[in-house]
């Protein structure tokens, strides 16, 4: 079994996140294929068996520019794929990763966990059940 973990991160809180699902995803015996989204290698991702998106919300409720790029270029290649995302957000409600995770069942992704998303920087128990939502969504 092998899941990607690809993420964005400006300021380091997604980031935070994307190493404890690493870590979790590691320690569950799956291969990682872990980049952020401007360093990450298209067809690697697609070929693995899930996939593990995560973004901060930035503009107004969209993803960050290099997320937008990488998922756009890979959005129709997600049909019957097990994806999930993830991201740290401030002010709003969600708004992104719902209309993110909207655009995932358009194309045709299976998810295998809820977005998951955290304010701002992790504490301890967020990185806690980044690492269960980790393990869920690699089971
Ligand atoms: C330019 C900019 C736009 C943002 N837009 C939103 C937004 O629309 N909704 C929201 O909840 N947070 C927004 N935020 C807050 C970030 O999502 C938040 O700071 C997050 O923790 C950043 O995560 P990162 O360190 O992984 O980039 C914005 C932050 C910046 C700097």
């Amino acid at each position: 079994m092998k899941a990607a973990v690809i993420y964005a991160s400006t300021t380091g809180n997604t980031e935070a996140m994307a190493n404890a699902i690493s870590e979790a995803v590691k320690a569950s015996g799956a291969e990682v294929v872990f980049a952020s989204a401007d360093g990450a290698e298209k067809e690697a991702v697609t070929a693995c068996d899930v996939i593990l998106l995560g973004s901060p919300a930035m503009g107004d409720e969209v993803l960050e520019d290099s997320m937008e790029e990488f998922y756009s270029g890979i959005e129709a290649s997600l049909g019957g794929k097990k994806v999930a995302i993830f991201g740290s957000y401030d002010w709003g409600d969600g708004q992104w990763l719902r209309d993110w995770n909207d655009r995932l069942s358009n194309a045709g992704a299976v998810s295998v966990a809820e977005p998951l998303m955290v304010h701002l920087t992790p504490e301890d128990a967020d990185l806690e059940k980044c690492r269960e939502w980790a393990a869920s969504a690699v089971k």
